[in-house]
C-alpha cells in the first residue's frame, strides 16, 4: 500500500491505493475558489494554501481508507514539474513522514502520472504508446516505452492548452477555471464563425505547439488590436458561443494534427491522454475519430482522473517495482524535465 500526495499546482491531494490499483481513499482539495478573483493561479496563495491543507488532507485520505500511517509500505510524491512553491510544501511532507516512519520515499514525475490514469482506468497494460498531457501548465507529447520509460517528443513552445482556454475564457467574461466554461459556452457556437490561427501546423514545428497567437487573435477578434480598454461587455451571448467554439477548435485541431504526427513518427498503435484538458468534450470526440481512423487503441482518463489528483500518483508503484526509492535529499523541481 502507498500513500501518495499531490500538490503540484492548485490542487492539494492525497491517495491511499494498493499494488493491485485499488484505490482505498482519495481526497482532492481544490483552490479554485481562492484564485477565481485573479482569473488564474497566484504561486503564493496555492503555496500558502497548500501548507494549511496537506496535513488535513493527508488525514482523511487515511481515514476514508480505514488504514493507519504504520500500514503504508511507501510514501509516494509528486516532486516535478509544477509551481516551486507548491511542489515544495507536498515534497518536505512525504519526506517529514518517511523520516518519521522510516518507510521509503518514491519520486513521482506529475505529468508521466497523468498518463498512468489511463493505465489505471484501462485496467490492463497501455504501453507502449504515445502519450499525449493536456493541462493547465503543460502540453506536451511523449513515447511511453514503459511507465518508467518516458521519452519526450514535443510539447508548447508558450501558452499550454489549458492556459490558453483560462485567459481566452477571461477575456471572454467567462467563469473560472475557463476550460469547462468554455466548452459549455462553445456547445450553442460556431466553430467556423471565426478563423483562427492553428500555429506550427503541417510538419513545420515537429512536434511543438503554440497557442499564444490564436490567444492574441481571440483578443483581436473581440476588440481590435487596441491596447487599452480592453472589455467583451459589448459581446452578445451568441458572439461569446461562436468565439469559444471557434477557439475550442483551433486549439482541438492543433491538438489532433500534432497527435497523428506523433502516432506516425513512433509507429505505437496505442493513444493514451490526460491532464485537464482531456476533460474536454470536443476534444474527447475528435480524438475518438482519430483513433479510429488510424486503427489504433484509445485511453482517455476518466473526467474525474483528469485533472490533478493523488490516485494517479499510483505510477510510484512501478519505481518501487524498478527499485527506484529516493533519499531524503530529493528535490523539488519546477521545470519541465524532457524525459
Ligand atoms: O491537469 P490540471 O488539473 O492541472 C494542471 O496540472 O495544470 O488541468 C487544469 C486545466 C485548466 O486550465 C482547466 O481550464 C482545464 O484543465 N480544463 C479544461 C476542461 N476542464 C478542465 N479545458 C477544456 N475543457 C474542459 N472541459
Ligand atoms: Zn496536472
Amino acid at each position: 500500500m502507498i500513500l501518495t500526495l499531490e500538490s503540484t499546482c492548485d490542487e492539494t491531494a492525497a491517495a491511499v491505493v494498493t499494488d493491485d490499483l485499488q484505490v482505498l481513499g482519495s481526497v482532492v482539495a481544490s483552490q479554485d475558489d481562492l484564485h477565481r478573483r485573479f482569473s488564474g493561479v497566484v504561486p503564493e496563495i496555492a503555496a500558502r494554501a497548500h501548507l494549511e491543507r496537506i496535513v488535513p488532507v493527508i488525514d482523511e485520505a487515511l481515514r476514508k481508507a480505514h488504514v493507519k500511517l504504520e500500514d503504508i509500505d511507501a510514501i509516494a510524491v509528486a516532486n516535478t514539474p509544477g509551481l516551486a512553491g507548491s511542489l515544495l510544501v507536498g515534497l518536505v511532507a512525504a519526506k517529514a513522514l518517511c523520516l518519521a516512519t522510516g518507510k521509503p520515499l518514491v519520486a513521482v514525475n506529475h505529468l508521466h502520472a497523468h498518463i498512468y490514469a489511463c493505465r489505471m482506468a484501462a485496467g490492463k497494460n497501455v504501453f507502449p504508446c504515445v502519450g499525449l498531457i493536456v493541462s493547465g501548465g503543460h502540453t506536451s507529447l511523449y513515447h511511453c516505452a514503459s511507465a518508467t520509460d518516458f521519452h519526450y517528443l514535443g510539447g508548447t513552445i508558450d501558452d499550454a492548452a489549458g492556459e490558453a482556454f483560462d485567459k481566452v475564457a477571461s477575456m471572454l467574461g467567462l467563469a473560472y477555471p475557463g476550460g469547462p466554461a468554455i466548452s459549455q459556452a462553445a456547445e450553442q457556437g460556431n466553430s467556423r464563425a471565426f478563423q483562427f490561427p492553428r500555429a506550427l501546423g503541417g510538419e513545420s514545428g515537429g512536434l511543438n505547439f503554440s497557442f499564444s497567437g490564436v490567444k492574441t487573435a481571440v483578443r483581436y477578434a473581440i476588440c481590435g488590436p487596441q491596447q487599452a480598454n480592453f472589455t467583451a461587455v459589448h459581446l452578445t451571448p451568441q458572439q461569446i458561443a461562436d468565439l469559444a467554439a471557434s477557439f475550442q477548435e483551433a486549439v482541438v485541431d492543433s491538438l489532433i494534427a500534432k497527435t497523428r504526427l506523433a502516432l506516425e513518427q513512433t509507429m505505437d498503435n496505442t493513444l493514451c491522454v490526460g491532464g485537464g484538458v482531456a476533460a474536454n468534450r470536443r476534444l474527447r470526440q475528435r480524438l475518438a475519430e482519430l483513433a479510429e481512423a488510424m486503427k489504433i487503441e484509445l485511453h482517455i482518463a476518466p473526467p474525474d482522473m483528469c485533472t490533478d489528483n493523488a490516485v494517479m500518483g499510483a505510477i510510484a508503484f512501478e519505481r518501487l517495482l524498478a527499485g527506484r526509492v529516493e533519499c531524503l535529499d530529493l528535490e523539488a523541481v519546477p521545470g519541465l524535465v524532457r524525459q
